[in-house]
């Protein structure tokens, strides 16, 4: 007799080893004798009852592919009381006993409300290229952006070292820097705006005139898509919700460099490309341990957590914990990407 049906969705933006975390989640729980149902597009797929139960085969030759299979989405509705009563009246339907949500911190808000209001099981398991979630020391996807990223850097420079320009690469992260620090340190980058720090756009202008009165014939700024916006950073809550194209800073950063240095300078938007793309095989083995481990806390009864990898070892944290102690961009590594970069 089955005695558990465990529901999964992904939800918020899509990450790359989201489906490595599917495929673990549906065959751990399959050998372990349990159901799967999962629901497509997020919490709108769980409220609207859009479901597929899931097999063994449901899940083959995903491994290597970015997006999601179950597809996802921003559900404000999900953020509502009446969302959430209309989603566990889904999951009673089907006799769910557990949830495991794949997403960042934006959806695990909504399954922290889920899991207090209704008592059912709730497990988080943390993918977002942002990495911007504590409690893991790296998020799924977030490997697989970065060396996107470099890729781009990379290609970028060959072409800014011909023409002798500047370029202004602008990499996703509307709150947090990670993906920019990384990039930046990796790609050897002269210059790195994050959203953490209030930018000198002036003191920036003269380094990088510095280095050119040295014989530099390129250089390049990484700019995080949320850099000089304070608002961004305040309003967390906000990464559930649909949102209007952002008005980026990198082309008032190309400005201000162009008008101080007189030198020629580009903007390259990497945006959403960096959210496609095979996962590394960090990301795979990462989701793969990750989606395991969190059939085995729904079958535990787990409630309301998360499940991470800290220094090699699979941790579990309280949901509320993944915004609550929002990880801070680490200084030294800051200041790494200055000295090296000159
Ligand atoms: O949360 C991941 C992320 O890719 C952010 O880096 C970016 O700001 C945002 O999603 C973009 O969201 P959307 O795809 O909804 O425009």
């Amino acid at each position: 007799m089955v005695e558990h049906k465990i529901a999964v969705i992904t939800s918020g933006g899509d990450a790359p080893g989201m489906n490595a975390a599917l495929r673990a989640v549906v065959r751990s729980a399959l050998a372990r004798h349990a159901q799967v149902v999962g629901f497509y597009s997020g919490y709108e797929g769980l409220i609207d009852d859009d479901y597929v139960d899931m097999a063994v085969h449901s899940v083959s030759g995903i491994i290597n592919r970015g997006g999601t299979i179950l597809r996802t989405a921003r559900s404000p509705l999900f953020l509502t009381a009446e969302g959430r009563k209309k989603a566990y009246s889904v999951l009673k339907k089907h006799q769910c006993t557990g949830i495991v949500i794949i997403g960042g911190d934006g959806s695990f808000r909504g399954a922290h409300d889920l899991a207090r209001e209704y008592k059912i099981p709730v497990v988080g398991v943390p993918a977002s290229i942002d990495n911007d979630v504590a409690g893991t020391d790296a998020c799924i996807g977030f490997d697989t952006a970065v060396n996107t990223a470099i890729m781009g850097i990379d290609k970028i420079r060959e072409t800014a070292e011909s023409h002798e320009r500047i370029f202004i690469v602008e990499v996703m992260g509307r709150r947090r820097g990670f993906i920019a620090l990384e990039a930046a340190l990796a790609g050897g980058a002269e210059g790195l705006l994050v959203p953490e720090v209030k930018p000198d756009l002036e003191k920036l202008a003269h380094r990088i005139n510095a280095g050119h009165s040295r014989g530099k014939t390129s250089s390049i700024v990484v700019v995080s898509e949320g850099a000089g916006s304070a608002d961004m950073a305040a309003h967390p809550e906000h990464d559930e919700l649909p949102r209007p194209p952002q008005v980026s800073i990198s082309y008032h950063v190309a400005e201000v460099i162009n008008r101080i240095t007189g030198l020629e300078v580009r903007v390259c938007v990497l945006g959403h490309l960096q959210r496609g793309g095979p996962p590394t095989a960090f990301d795979r083995s990462l989701a793969s341990q990750l989606g395991a481990a969190a059939v085995d806390l729904i079958l535990a009864d787990a409630h309301d957590v998360m499940v991470g990898r800290q220094s090699g070892k699979i941790v579990v944290s309280p949901l509320a914990d993944a915004w609550e102690k929002c990880q801070a961009l680490d200084c030294h590594m800051l200041e790494l990407v200055e000295r090296l970069g000159r």
